[in-house]
């Protein structure tokens, strides 16, 4: 049997003898890219180089990638997700090779038993995409022929079946397929999902995936009276996903063909080892199971009692230790409350299991995960002094929050008596209230003694959800508190102003912030004298005037001293290498060089900005602009506050 850190080993060298350099595992914080908290997946990084940029390694890349997706995090508890992985990725740039090869290799990656993972050919499934009328986008049936082939060289007939909805599943029975087609919901890939949901400059492509059948693991009706491979019951398990990431999305909604050709394929580490241990349950591998043994010891019971809350101990402490590693503390806003809300949640659940000494259960996640990244055993004082002050101010947090709680229940006549332990019922809006106002999740609010009603806390939270979008992974981007339609619109009416001051007030004005909502745009730049009302009417005119022609919205990296050329203005973050995100608003695509600033129509564009969007894709949908206020904040800085819509 291969470990996890063998199976890195195989992966990385089947492919370097196939021509792939191996590139490094990319922080788990990303650098210059404000975009995102933290790498999710090993493309991410490599957007410039799929956009057609030359990547200094050559064409033909492979590597580990440490992962972490934050929206996985209420999923932990089940046998299979993790928020933390390692994503084997390899990839094909600037048109090196696609399909005929990537399918074959991966395939032979996972089956043959000296080079890769020794997998039975025939406990694996594959999936295709079926086409996408709407956005004209063809029927990739390459993928299924090269896969009919791959199989037959195993000596297996594999079946065709296009499966767009489940009555298919039960008349074709799984016995006969084994290669499925599904629409964009399964088989397209992009960072934003599927393609109408993708921005403007986003590539994107249909993608081919690999399933390993569980057959230990009855198909559970639950999840729909017919199984197939991307049924969730857990007979199936999504093992590899090659996208062939040729399409970019334009701002007018349609795609067009991406300089050249890519494939990004990635694999989970973990996933490659329950196939490999024929293990449905990730937290029961070679990898995981012995942090399960030591909470066992620690907690004195058994995984089989206390799965779920074993499962979110031992996923959310290995988060954290590498979120940890990559210089982040626990704190309330963006990787910080992350790593926060994964410690308190890791903790009570750590607590529900009657634990008290963490060290142990650290120190096994350090020593299985050591092999592969040595930097946490470098790094293993400080994770643990970081762990255990956490813990400590948790402690302090639920003292008082449940004092004030008692509190105003007491003002209420809702009384806990003279048993300290007992389970107070409170209403379900003061629950909602003591969540937001104390920093604790539902099941830690539980945690100190109180019920409510579920439903009407759900949806107590959902009436409140627009209000109080701060969390971590509603990342800031570029002084958006979300990404909600409206705050998009602000967004791009924040660009539309900065070039109006220019024009109005002169070009030493610059931004300094901003910070948008739903409910308003608030902008702050330099400049030293109160703005009269006739300036404001001004700016607010040429911004409305912008609004009216319907100006096009779109986004290209440019190298950076180019853009600097082009006269880009904004503030100067979103780099990647050598390349800026630059938002042009207004002109065509390419862009002449220099480029002319005039009208933003007939092909030249209006606002030129350094930025990591996300933007409206036309003006017209801002519909109108009014700034509301102006405030004086000192040391030559002002502040507007304006409405859009
Ligand atoms: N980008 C794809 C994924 O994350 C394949 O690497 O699944």
């Amino acid at each position: 049997m291969l470990t996890a850190r063998e199976i890195v080993e195989k992966y990385i060298a089947f492919f370097e003898k196939r021509g792939h350099k191996r590139i490094a595992n990319a922080p788990l914080v990303p650098v210059n890219d404000p975009t995102t908290l933290f790498t999710s997946s090993g493309m991410q990084p490599l957007v410039p180089y799929l956009l057609g940029e030359k990547h200094p390694q050559g064409t033909r890349l492979v590597n580990v990638q440490n992962s972490f997706r934050a929206q996985d995090v209420e999923e932990v508890g089940n046998s299979r997700h993790t928020t933390f992985f390692r994503m084997l990725g390899n990839w094909s740039l600037r048109g090196d090779y696609f399909k005929k090869e990537q399918l074959p290799w991966i395939f032979e990656f996972l089956t043959d038993k000296e080079e890769g993972l020794g997998l039975d050919p025939h406990k694996l499934y594959v999936t295709a995409f079926s086409g996408d009328k709407r956005n004209k986008i063809l029927k990739d049936t390459e993928s299924g022929e090269l896969w009919k082939e791959i199989f037959k060289k195993h000596g297996i007939e594999a079946k065709k079946v296009v499966l767009e909805n489940e009555e298919k599943a039960g008349k074709v029975g799984m016995q006969d397929g084994r290669i499925f087609y599904y629409d964009a919901q399964k088989n397209w890939w992009s960072r934003a999902g599927v393609p109408e949901k993708m921005p403007a400059g986003e590539p994107g492509g249909p993608d081919s995936e690999i399933f390993y059948e569980f057959d230990e693991v009855e198909h559970n009706p639950k999840f729909g009276k017919f199984c197939h491979p991307n049924c969730d019951c857990g007979r199936f398990f999504e093992i590899s996903n090659s996208v062939f990431m040729e399409y970019l999305k334009q701002p007018d909604g349609s795609f067009t063909n991406l300089p050249a050709k890519n494939v990004d394929h990635g694999g989970g580490l973990e996933r490659y080892l329950c196939a490999h241990e024929n293990q449905s349950d990730v937290f029961k591998t070679s990898l995981l199971y012995p942090i399960i043994k030591a909470l066992e010891q620690v907690a004195s019971t058994s995984y089989e009692k206390h799965a779920k809350d074993m499962r979110i101990v031992v996923n959310h402490f290995a988060s954290a230790i590498y979120i940890i590693a990559a210089d982040v503390s626990p704190s309330n806003t963006e990787q910080g409350y992350m790593l926060r809300r994964l410690l308190r949640r890791g903790l009570d659940s750590f607590y529900a299991l009657k634990g008290t000494d963490l060290a142990p259960i650290i120190e096994s996640i350090v020593n299985a995960y050591k092999d592969t990244d040595p930097l946490l055993l470098e790094k293993y004082e400080h994770i643990k002094a970081s762990i255990l002050e956490e813990e400590e101010s948790y402690k302090k947090a639920r003292v008082s929050a449940q004092k004030a709680i008692d509190k105003e229940l007491a003002k209420k006549g809702i009384r806990r008596g003279d048993d300290l332990t007992s389970v107070l019922e409170i209403p379900a809006d003061l629950a909602f209230k003591s969540t937001a106002s104390y920093g604790l999740g539902p099941t830690q609010l539980k945690s100190l003694g109180y019920t409510f009603d579920d439903q009407a806390f759900a949806e107590e939270m959902k009436k409140h959800q627009q209000l109080s979008r701060v969390g971590a992974e509603k990342k800031f981007r570029g002084g958006l508190a979300d990404t909600l339609e409206k705050t998009i619109m602000g967004h791009t009416a924040t660009h539309l102003l900065h070039q109006a001051l220019r024009d109005v007030l002169g070009n030493q004005v610059h931004q300094s912030g901003s910070n948008i909502t739903t409910e308003r745009v608030r902008f702050d730049f330099n400049f030293d004298k109160k703005l009269t009302d006739e300036e404001i009417a001004k700016v607010e005119g040429i911004v409305n005037e912008k609004i009216k022609k319907n100006l096009p919205v779109h986004f290209e990296l440019i190298p950076t001293n180019e853009a600097f050329n082009m006269g880009a203005i904004g503030l100067f973050m979103d780099t990647y290498g050598n390349k800026s995100k630059i938002y042009f608003i207004g002109g065509s695509n390419p862009h002449p060089n220099p480029l002319p600033k005039g009208e933003g129509d007939h092909g030249r564009a209006y606002s030129i900005e350094f930025c990591g969007g996300p933007h409206v894709e036309f003006t017209g949908v801002l519909k109108s602009f009014k700034i509301i206020k102006q405030e004086n904040l000192g040391k030559n800085q002002k502040r507007l506050y304006a409405v859009v819509g």
